[in-house]
């Protein structure tokens, strides 16, 4: 088990576009592993490779603990419906924002082991899903966010930080 470091939001890192990942290497099965180990470290609901300082369009998200789910190139390619909510960031500690995002998205992917994935999600899984994708295209929620930022009690943000 490996945490690695969360890079902030300044870090010039969280502004670049990611590489596809092009196959399998062991360095990246234990980035992918280390990735897990640091969201659920950091009671987060996502993450993407860039939030740990690696380019790579990987993403892994655990919307309610016990759904794991890892997204290796995703796209997506459906979305439709609207919501509107309060979204953190793993990477802009202890604030939240307004967001509206999709209420449905289908993304394709491929898995751990390169198998091609197909995975849809509603409400906050494709909240997480929108969110973590924009990090690999190097933007951050904040660009989306309706009115102020608020400072939110870490008991209360927690399990919603991406
Ligand atoms: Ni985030």
């Amino acid at each position: 088990m490996a945490i690695r470091n969360i890079r902030l939001m300044g870090d010039p890192i969280l502004e670049k576009t990611c590489k596809e990942v092009k196959e399998m290497t062991p360095r990246t099965r234990e980035l992918i592993d280390d990735m897990i180990d640091t969201m659920y470290d950091a009671n987060g609901v996502g993450l993407a490779a860039p939030q740990v300082g690696v380019l790579k369009r990987i993403v892994v998200i655990d919307v309610t603990g016990e759904d794991l789910i890892v997204l290796v190139n995703p796209r997506i390619m459906e979305t439709s419906g609207e919501q509107t909510g309060g979204e953190g960031c793993l990477s802009l500690p202890g604030k939240s924002g307004t967001v509206t995002r999709p209420n449905y998205v289908k993304v394709k992917a491929y898995d751990r082991d390169m198998q091609p994935i197909e995975v849809e999600g509603t409400e906050l899984l494709a909240r997480a899903i929108c969110h973590e994708v924009d990090h690999l295209d190097g933007h951050m929620y904040v660009e989306k966010v309706e009115g102020e930022l608020t400072d939110v009690a870490e008991e209360e943000y927690e399990e919603e930080y991406e």
